[in-house]
């Protein structure tokens, strides 16, 4: 029968990783989790109104595929929930799920080769300059209509790193 096979794909915010998980996955035909998507999932039903570990323990997949979840307001509401540690304890568990799944998984984010699936078959690390990356998330942003600055974007990457630098 099928096997697992774990591809854990690690580096800070818009440094290529979703673009390498996404080729990786149609390559092998593995499932891909874009795990930044748990985080805004989460920080999204937190805007709602929802408290955040309840919201972090009863995520569901089909959370992630809501429209929503590339706004700024969201990405900062992801960058605090990921703050509390028994919010990223519940999204563990959800992550080590989907890693173990039949017929193969890439699973990108941060943390992911070392805390979530350190017995992962193979392992990147992706990165670049706060620049670099402040331009390719301008770029998304402003390709779904979005009304953001390079300014705005550069301290935004800026301010999550520090936040999640000091976690
Ligand atoms: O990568 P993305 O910008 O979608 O992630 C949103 C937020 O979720 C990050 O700023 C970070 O705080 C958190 N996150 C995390 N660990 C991951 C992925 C995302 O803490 N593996």
């Amino acid at each position: 029968g099928a096997m697992k096979f774990t591809v854990a794909i690690d580096g800070p915010a818009a440094a290529g990783k979703g673009t390498i998980s996404r080729r990786v996955a149609a390559e092998f035909g593995f499932a891909h989790l874009d795990t930044g998507l748990i985080y805004r999932a989460t920080g999204a039903r937190v805007l709602e109104g929802q408290d955040p570990l309840r919201a972090a323990e009863f995520l569901r997949l089909s959370d992630l595929e809501r429209d929503d979840l590339r706004t700024p307001d969201v990405a900062d509401a992801a960058s605090q929930v990921a703050a509390i540690a028994e919010v990223r304890e519940a999204l563990v568990t959800f992550q080590r799920n989907f890693a173990n799944r039949e017929g193969g998984a890439v699973l990108d984010g941060r943390d992911i080769g070392t805390v979530i699936c350190p017995e992962a078959e193979v392992k990147l690390f992706v990165t670049a300059t706060p620049e670099i990356r402040a331009e390719r998330r301008y770029q998304e942003l402003t390709a779904r209509g979005l009304d953001v600055t390079r300014e705005d974007v550069l301290a935004d990457v800026k301010t999550r790193d520090a936040r999640d630098a000091s976690r």
